[in-house]
Order: C-alpha cells, then sequence, then structure tokens
C-alpha cells in the first residue's frame, strides 16, 4: 500500500513553475515556499527573509498521504454554479489554463458541480497538460447520468463504478488522481466504500482515494480498509470545526487535509459586505447560510480587519492573509480557493509568498478568540449531510460515525 505516509518531513521546496503576480516589495517572502507553522513562522517571531524576487517566486509542493500537489490549487466549483452565475465556458477554460500557467497544479471537481459542467470543463481545459497535474474528484450523489437528475445520496459500489466511467468520458482522462466520497452514505457501511475504492486503484482508474465531511471515527474505518490520501472538509480562519477531531486524526494517520471554502465562501477577502450584489442563483443567501445575514456581515466585520491588520505589514489582502494562515497551520494542508475570475485567481495563488510569523499567528489566534464569529457555517438542513463530529459541538468519539457498521 503506497500511501501509507507518517512522517511530516517530506515536504519539497522546489518546483520548476514561476508565478508571475507579485506583492509589494517587502512582502515576498518567496523563494522557499511555505511549510506550515514550524517553517512558515520564525521561531523568534521576526518576519522571515526571503529573495524578495517575485519573478523567482515558485509554488512548492506538499503531500496528500502519498500524492504530491502543489501546496494551493484552483477549487473548480463556481466555474460551474454556486456563488452567482458562471461566466460561461471559454471564460472558464481560459481561467483554468491560466492558473496552470500561474504555477497551480491541482485541480479540484466533482460531479455535482453543474452537474457535470465542471468537470467537463477541466477535462477539456486540462487535456494538454494532463500528465502534469493532479485532477481531484467527487462522487456520492445519485445522479441520473443521462438528465443530471439529482436523488439524494449514494455511495454504492456498484453506483461508484459506474459514476467512475462517466467521469473518466468528462475529465478526458484514463485515470482520476484523487476521487473523494463527497459526504458520508449512512446506508453504506464506509468500508464498503473504501473497498470499492481500493479496486479501483487496483485497477488504475483511481490512484488515491479521500473523504469529504465525514468524521474521526469514519475516517479511522476507512483507513483500516484502505489508507485514506485526503480529508476534505470546510475549514478557514472562521471555521475552526476541524481542529477538534478531524485534523488531529489526519496528522495521526497521516492523511492529507484540503479545505474546502479556505476564503470562508468569499467572506474573508473583505469584498463580500452588507453592500454585495447577491444573484438570485448564489447560494450563500438564496439557502440562507447563516454567516450571510445582513447582520451576520457586519458583525463579523472585525475578522477581516484583523486579517488586513496583519496583511499590511506585507502588502497583502485580507483574502491572501486568510490562505496563508492556512498554509502556517499545518505542512499536510492544501487550501483549494475557488473563483471565476483570472485576477482573484491571481490575488489567490500569490499568497504562497505572504510567510506568517509565530508572532502573526498568535496575534490573528488571540484576535480570533476575542472576537468570535457570529452565525453557523451552514443551515441546518445542509448540515445533515455531515458526518458526526465535523461540526463544532458534535464528537464522533463512542461512536463509529454515521455509516453502519460492516455485516459480520
Ligand atoms: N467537498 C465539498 O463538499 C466542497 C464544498 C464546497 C466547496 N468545495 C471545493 O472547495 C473549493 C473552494 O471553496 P468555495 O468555492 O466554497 O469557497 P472559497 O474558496 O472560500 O470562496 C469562493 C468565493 O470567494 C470569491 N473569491 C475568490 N477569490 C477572491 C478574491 N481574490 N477576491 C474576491 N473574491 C474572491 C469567489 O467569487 P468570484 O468567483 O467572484 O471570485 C467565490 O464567491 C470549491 O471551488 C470546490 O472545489 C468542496
Amino acid at each position: 500500500m503506497d500511501n501509507t505516509i507518517n512522517r511530516r518531513d517530506f515536504i519539497k521546496h522546489t518546483t520548476t513553475v514561476t508565478v508571475g503576480m507579485g506583492l509589494g516589495a517587502g512582502a515576498l517572502l518567496a523563494a522557499c515556499g511555505s511549510g506550515g507553522a514550524g517553517d512558515a513562522a520564525q521561531a523568534d517571531g521576526a518576519p522571515a527573509t526571503g529573495t524578495g524576487n517575485s519573478a523567482k517566486a515558485t509554488l512548492a509542493k506538499r503531500m496528500l498521504g502519498a500524492l504530491e500537489v502543489t501546496e494551493l490549487g484552483l477549487g473548480c466549483m463556481n466555474i460551474a454554479w454556486a456563488y452567482g452565475p458562471s461566466t460561461g465556458k471559454d471564460a472558464s477554460i481560459a481561467l483554468v489554463r491560466k492558473a496552470y500557467e500561474s504555477g497551480i497544479r491541482f485541480f479540484d471537481t466533482a460531479e455535482i458541480y453543474g452537474p457535470f459542467i465542471s468537470e467537463q470543463i477541466v477535462g477539456e481545459a486540462l487535456e494538454p497538460y494532463r500528465n502534469e497535474v493532479v485532477l481531484a474528484s467527487k462522487i456520492g450523489f445519485d445522479i441520473d447520468f443521462e438528465t443530471g437528475e439529482q436523488h439524494g445520496l449514494t455511495s454504492r459500489p456498484e453506483h461508484i463504478r459506474l459514476a467512475v466511467e462517466q467521469m473518466l468520458k468528462r475529465l478526458r482522462t484514463d485515470r482520476i488522481d484523487l476521487l473523494y466520497q463527497q459526504r458520508v452514505d449512512p446506508q453504506v457501511p464506509i468500508e464498503e466504500v473504501a473497498g470499492a475504492m481500493a479496486g479501483l486503484i487496483k485497477e488504475g482508474k483511481i490512484r488515491h482515494y479521500g473523504l469529504s465531511e465525514a468524521g474521526a471515527a469514519t475516517i479511522r474505518r476507512a483507513h483500516k480498509e484502505h489508507p485514506v490520501t485526503a480529508v476534505q472538509n470546510e475549514y478557514s480562519f472562521w471555521t475552526r470545526d476541524p481542529e477538534a477531531e478531524v485534523i488531529p486524526a489526519c496528522e495521526e494517520l497521516g492523511i492529507g487535509f484540503v479545505p474546502w471554502s479556505p476564503l470562508g465562501m468569499g467572506y474573508l477577502t473583505g469584498k463580500v459586505t452588507p453592500e454585495y450584489s447577491f444573484s438570485a442563483s448564489d447560494l450563500r443567501t438564496s439557502m440562507h447560510f447563516p454567516r450571510f445575514t445582513a447582520e451576520a456581515m457586519v458583525k463579523n466585520r472585525p475578522l477581516v480587519e484583523l486579517l488586513g491588520k496583519v496583511g499590511g505589514r506585507y502588502e497583502a489582502s485580507p483574502g491572501q492573509v486568510a490562505l496563508a494562515w492556512l498554509l502556517a497551520r499545518n505542512p499536510f494542508i492544501v487550501p483549494i480557493p475557488g473563483t471565476r475570475l483570472i485576477p482573484h485567481m491571481q490575488e489567490n495563488t500569490a499568497a504562497f509568498k505572504v510567510r506568517l510569523t509565530a508572532d502573526d499567528m498568535r496575534e490573528l489566534e488571540d484576535g480570533f478568540a476575542r472576537i468570535g464569529v457570529f452565525g453557523d457555517r451552514a443551515p441546518a438542513g445542509l448540515k445533515e449531510a455531515h458526518d458526526i463530529g465535523t461540526s463544532l459541538g458534535t464528537t464522533s468519539k463512542g461512536t463509529h460515525g454515521k455509516t453502519p457498521l460492516p455485516k459480520q
């Protein structure tokens, strides 16, 4: 089993790709990439001093289990739907290719994004670069392959196999590098899902597998059946839920962690304010996300101001500090900020140049503890699909997670 890595000393600091967009000169702490709290933050609290040469700045590599990826990826949900209307196929292909040119080698999609639209765009955009990129996608929903009609969750092994065949066509490839189960299926023992993933790995149709919105008990059960490469749960400066159980479990087991919504669904960039014009199709307001009420957007503003204050030392934006904060938390964390727009992607990608010091990290933690967060991370209806132990106030300790135990 090739993806059992428990040591965290495998961070690589080199890659051949350069990133053009720079931060201000004093902010460029570039040449080594960022490796996590241990090395990103300086022991003496003094700002790290890199080469300061943006032309030579490169994205470092990180390991998710045994899978090597760039330290930042591109979330490809929003090119299909979610937060405002898609910019269309041509603009989305241009965005994905520009991300590649900017040094991103890790792309995150799912069959549900559209459905199918994001995978089709990602597949077409990356076809010329297929052997140079890591493609991650997700199964887990019962979607009619012809009509795209959705009927809730399913991770039955026979469905996973059929779904993968369809995905390979959309992604224009013969293998998916990382296939996640997007939501635990309360009807299917996680061992059966892990077993199906192991079978697909053996056949070469996928290279690694992961879980999304899974709790520690489920992760441990799956990992025992076949090593899990990555867990993808919501995590960001204002959403700390995985810190209690999931991230410690990943660290213990040598599993990578991929935070979704690393920019707090855009809020942490500082550009989503009560004056922001949400379109009718924007899930943040149409699905009543508690942190996107006018009241919450005002009350949580001090968090953005704190990120901005720290960013001021590096000529970095609040969103860049939110991403740099994730990179500095642990070396096995790889954020996948999502956007539809090339300038936003470039801003996000340049976040790796911000090397937060130990003092910065302390200030951010103290400030977060003092300010707190107004509103839950998701509406109750959506959280129902999350596993036990993935949200603050729940624990998977003493449980076997949400899925039934396998029949003996
Ligand atoms: N596993 C799961 O269940 C799950 C769930 C959700 C998401 N994901 C994955 O995680 C990825 C990222 O999460 P996310 O998209 O939910 O949230 P996010 O990355 O935290 O934020 C995305 C939002 O921020 C805005 N944004 C991005 N960069 C910006 C910038 N520099 N300046 C201003 N606004 C900016 C985007 O709008 P613009 O388009 O206008 O830039 C978009 O509305 C997704 O694309 C998807 O691949 C997975």
